[in-house]
């Protein structure tokens, strides 16, 4: 247990990171939930409860199957909704039994007089989609004005991956891929995918590119041509490329890697803010059927072995809004110019 004065100081320097960073939840889609947890809520008639922004939320699926989400506090008297029940495809407050659609439209009052007309009373609702096995939801002003492609026909799902909570912001996982110089000093080490052990004398080195799309500006990729070396010579055979495609603020980013005369694997990282600092950060994947499942998760646990590396920088750092960079820092300005779409 930290002491009281030690507690006081983590809080303040938690604050003062938090103050430095621009706003946190960017416009975009952001996973809720995994379809399949919806859907083992479902069978027991139950929604799910989830936090996200800084609100309370609760997912269901309605009679169609359409999977929904509202806001969790109840516009009657403030109950949790997600702590009752789904009926018929509608949502159950436990307080009074009030009963909302997918909608948020308020359906059911169970003890209003027949004569009574039902008042017109919504619970927030949110835009919803439906992606490969992941529930989006729509954050920002206005309607969604981009969409996040599915997984190419011919790929099958080959597993998850969820990492927690990362105590971090979400734009510092966009402004990572520009960051070019920190390549050698946090990835240049080749570890054991998944267990992130080093192996000796195995270094890993990278050459990056970073590009908007020029005709979707909600889309971004940076490629990264990586080769180990052994001792430090190059090893040819180990030249491996990956493409990576940010759907907007980093909230969803499309990993595609290529694999000579093997075939394709797609891993998609979701950022989900629970707070200003706090991302839920999950993996998803997918791959060509022919590619040996061992492989796939080499691949996968390779990236993911690298990805840890950058946490303990992010959970510790500031957002520098002048950094002081020099000529071959990445193009950082580029990719804030971009990011600021997102911003309101
Ligand atoms: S608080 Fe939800 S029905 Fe009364
Ligand atoms: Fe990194």
């Amino acid at each position: 247990m930290p002491t009281p004065i030690a507690a006081a100081q983590e809080a303040l320097r938690q604050e003062r990171r938090e103050a430095s960073y621009p706003e946190p939840y960017p416009t975009g889609w952001y996973v809720v939930v995994l379809a399949k947890e919806l859907d083992r809520a479902a069978r027991r008639g139950k929604p799910l409860a989830v936090e996200l922004f800084g609100e309370r939320l609760v997912a269901f699926r309605d009679a169609a199957g359409r999977a929904r989400v509202l806001d969790a506090y109840c516009p009657h008297l403030g109950a949790d909704l997600s702590g009752g029940r789904v009926c018929e495809g509608q949502l159950e407050c436990p307080f009074h039994r009030w009963r909302f659609d997918g909608e948020g439209c308020l359906a059911e009052v169970p003890y209003l007089a027949e004569r009574r007309k039902l008042p017109t009373i919504r619970a927030g609702a949110h835009a919803v989609l439906e992606r490969d096995g992941l529930i989006l939801l729509w954050r920002g002003p206005g309607e969604p004005d981009y969409d996040i492609p599915a997984v190419p026909a011919g790929m099958v799902h080959r597993g998850d991956h969820d990492a927690g909570v990362v105590r971090m912001h979400l734009q510092e996982f966009a402004e990572n891929s520009v960051d070019f110089q920190h390549f050698a000093p946090l990835h240049g080490q080749m570890r054991l995918p998944w267990l992130g052990l080093p192996i000796p004398g195995v270094t890993i080195r990278h050459q990056a590119r970073w590009e908007p799309d020029e005709e979707r500006s909600w889309i971004a990729r940076f490629h990264d041509s990586a080769m180990l070396r052994f001792r430090g010579k190059d090893l040819p055979w180990s030249a491996a490329e990956a493409t990576i495609t940010f759907h907007g603020p980093g909230s969803v980013v499309h990993f595609r890697f290529q694999i000579p005369e093997v075939g394709e694997i797609l891993m998609i990282q979701s950022h989900a803010p629970l707070a200003p600092l706090a991302q839920h950060v999950r993996f998803r994947w997918f791959a060509d059927r022919s590619i040996p499942r061992l492989l796939v998760s080499y691949v996968v646990g390779n990236w993911i072995s690298q990805w840890r590396e950058d946490i303990a920088i992010w959970e510790n750092k500031i957002f520098r809004e002048r950094p002081q960079l020099v000529r071959d820092d990445g193009p950082i300005h580029a990719l804030r110019k971009w990011y600021r779409q997102f911003q309101g």
